[in-house]
């Protein structure tokens, strides 16, 4: 008998409700199973309180090294204080797709029944690289970089992932009427790429038009491809469809290395309160475990979560149950098929 695949991986538990959802997440990985050597790190506020930095040295060595890491989610500041620590990290790695599947889970009761989108949006560029300066008093410049580089590589992303995995349709969302020369780029290069794929449909909608058609029918979008903030933005209104941000995953997708967090944020509102749904950074996880060719397992975790969702008796307070976030991973650990 072969030795099991131990898996070294990053973690950065976060902060808010990362450190709960966190917790969750790893002991339903346990029970699959599956080895893991988790290299565990702080980073942003806690980590600059206990050791002078925001993101450690070694944080980044460690990421180098492994070239997986899992993540939860880290509070920002706004309006000033450290830039944030999961832009810095996206840059660093030059993670330049962000992954975000917003599926409906079987069970799970929304007003849009029947989801499967795919969003796709670009993580290094547009308005999310932070160059501001005050030019004089009271006037205000915020720099968007768009490049041809950029753009082409994230729509060649998009096309890729359709073409290999059947999506008929990508759209790309864009303001192109007001910013010609930056969204006029990047829907240029989408419309080269897309002629090499020709059995993908491709269409363009301007943002704002497309926040009220996604609202109105959002079963016409398959794949949504779109710079760094309009994707942010987006995210989390489709995240809307499927029950909350308590269950979108996200993974951040560079040519050899990967990080995987939710699309949520650490939720103070409802930190340290046992109340998070764990459900977004578990299925982050599940493209964490395919990612790392874990497939039996990451298709034993999904049946699992299908399960506690269709059973509807654990479900955490987001999604209309009661139940806390320790207990929700119980009742996934129970519901694991075996391997
Ligand atoms: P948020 O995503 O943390 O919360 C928005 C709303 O969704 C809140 O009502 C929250 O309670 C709820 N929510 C989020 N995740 C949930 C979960 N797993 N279960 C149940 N309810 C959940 O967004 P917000 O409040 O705008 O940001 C809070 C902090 O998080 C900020 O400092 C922001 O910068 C940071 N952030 C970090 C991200 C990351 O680490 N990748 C992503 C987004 C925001």
């Amino acid at each position: 008998m072969t030795a099991p695949r131990i898996h070294t991986i990053t973690l950065i538990p976060g902060d808010g409700i990362g450190p709960e959802v966190t917790n969750a997440v790893l002991r339903i990985l346990e029970a699959t199973g599956v080895k893991f050597n988790w290299e565990r790190f702080a980073a942003g506020a806690d980590a600059f309180e206990t050791q002078g930095e925001y993101i450690p040295a070694e944080l980044y060595h460690s990421i180098e090294k492994n070239r997986v890491a899992m993540k939860g989610p880290v509070g920002t500041p706004i309006g000033g204080g450290f830039k944030s620590i999961n832009v810095t990290l996206r840059k660093k790695f030059d993670l330049f797709a962000n992954f975000r599947p917003v599926k409906s889970l079987p069970g799970l009761e929304t007003k849009y029944p029947n989801i499967d989108l795919l969003i796709v949006r670009e993580n290094t560029e547009g308005l999310y690289v932070g160059i501001e300066h005050e030019v004089v008093p009271g006037v205000v410049e915020a720099i968007k970089i768009i490049t041809e580089k950029g753009s082409t590589r994230i729509a060649q992303f998009a096309f890729e992932y359709a073409r290999k995995h059947g999506r008929k349709k990508i759209h790309a969302i864009h303001k192109a009427n007001i910013m010609k020369l930056s969204d006029g780029l990047f829907i240029d290069c989408a419309r080269k790429v897309g002629k090499d794929y020709p059995e993908v449909q491709y269409a363009e909608h301007i943002v704002d038009n497309t926040c009220m058609q996604l609202v109105m029918n959002p079963w016409q979008y398959d794949t949504l491809l779109l710079e760094n903030l309009y994707g942010d933005i987006i995210s989390d209104l489709c995240s809307a469809f499927v029950g909350g941000l308590g269950l979108v995953p996200g993974a951040n997708l560079g040519t050899d290395c990967a990080i995987f967090e939710a699309v949520h944020g650490s939720a103070p509102d409802i930190a340290g309160k046992d109340l998070a749904n764990p459900t977004a950074l578990l299925q982050s996880a599940v493209l964490m475990l395919r990612h790392i060719d874990e497939h039996s397992a990451a298709d034993r975790v999904q049946k699992a979560i299908e399960t506690v969702y269709a059973e509807k008796k654990t479900l955490t307070r987001d999604v209309g149950g009661t139940a806390g976030t320790s207990q929700f991973a119980d009742a996934v650990i129970a519901a694991l098929p075996s391997a």
